[in-house]
């Protein structure tokens, strides 16, 4: 690493603020429609000129905009990814991966770190964060890729059983329960979550034409009546939440809602055995845990597997995807 990429990784927060505000303020759009001079895209944007003289002008040193003789043009990846009204639009990411929640959380970094947990009145815990709305929201992007390998990976065990009732517990979007009913017309999803979060939840449901087979479990997955039994269980991206005792004790409590030859799916950032600096991201989201959760991180197999364990479960059989997520199945144990 040079004295050079030292002064980068010191300075990356401003490119995030400089990408969020040229998307808040619908710069990229603007854009895309036409407009290219800094007096036209301040008025239309009811901003001042100077500032977005040099908003433009930084949107363009970091390689998001170009600049012409007739002003500024969107780059190609800008007018792929960022621009609304395209069908690659990830803008709204923005929401989840660079949001004030999480901002203010990392500020106390090193205060998690000597803590060994967060020190955030609010965080990922308290019940009703207006957050997991956010999300649910907007991170269709990245969960939407995931579904869909989690619904092929799924398949056969499905095909074979016919109608199949699913619990999506912490759910969120619950895109993950909504693939699988596109997919399989004789599947029934109760989406599991926080009441406030399943107020966004019922728009997917009803934006992917699944509603009249969806049911909504509002509440704490830890205490409240899960019904079933059923098929199939699916837990993804929540058990980083939580150490792997309480992960444990969850796996147990789901297991209760499962039939006896039930299956129960994780998906999720997987600690594997390579170095981190080959395999950076379920570390890096650790961070995030640590900052925003009173013992979360990214978790192994073997820890999913000592946890299935315990809780009555086979050990998980481990499909890995390209991207950063790997998806566990495991079996209800038999007898
Ligand atoms: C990272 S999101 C995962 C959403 C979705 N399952 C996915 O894979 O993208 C975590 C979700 O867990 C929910 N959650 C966290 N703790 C919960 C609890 N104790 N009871 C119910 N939902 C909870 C949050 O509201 C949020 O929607």
């Amino acid at each position: 690493m040079t004295r050079q990429d030292m002064f980068d990784m010191m300075q990356a927060y401003k490119k995030t603020s400089l990408l969020k505000t040229g998307i808040q303020m619908g710069v990229f759009d603007l854009l895309a429609n036409g407009a290219s001079g800094t007096e036209e895209i301040a008025d239309k944007l009811a901003a001042d000129p100077r500032g977005m003289r040099i908003l433009l002008n930084a949107l363009t040193a970091i390689g998001l905009l170009e600049s012409g003789p007739a002003g500024y043009l969107l780059a190609p990846a800008s007018a792929d990814f960022l621009v609304r009204s395209r069908p690659g639009y990830l803008g709204d990411m923005v929401h989840v991966m660079a949001s004030d929640w999480e901002w203010d959380a990392l500020r106390d970094l090193t205060s998690a770190v000597r803590t060994g947990g967060t020190v955030q009145d609010v965080h990922a815990e308290t019940p009703g964060y207006a957050y997991w709305e956010d999300f649910a929201s907007f991170a269709v992007a990245v969960a939407e890729p995931t579904a869909k390998i989690m619904t092929e990976v799924l398949g056969p065990w499905i095909r074979e059983r016919g109608a199949v009732n699913v619990l999506d517990v912490a759910c969120g979007h619950g895109l993950y329960g909504y693939e699988l009913a596109a997919v399989h017309p004789e599947a029934r999803i109760w989406s599991l979550d926080w009441p406030n979060v399943l107020d966004v939840t019922r728009q997917h449901a009803e934006r992917l034409g699944v509603a009249d087979r969806v049911n909504f479990v509002p509440g704490d997955m830890f205490s409240v009546p899960l019904g079933g039994p059923y098929d199939l269980v699916l837990l993804t991206n929540v058990t980083h939440h939580f150490s792997a005792d309480r992960v444990a004790a969850l796996l147990a409590r789901l297991r209760t809602a499962l039939k006896p030859d039930g299956r129960l799916v994780i998906v999720g950032f997987t600690v594997g055995d390579a170095s981190p600096a080959v395999d950076p991201a379920p570390h890096l989201f650790s961070v995030l845990m640590l900052v925003w959760t009173a013992e979360g991180e990214s978790h192994s197999v073997a820890t999913y597997d000592r946890a299935l364990d315990s809780a009555g479960f086979q050990p998980a059989a481990v499909y890995p995807t390209e991207l950063p997520f790997r998806i566990l199945t495991a079996d209800v144990k038999h007898g």
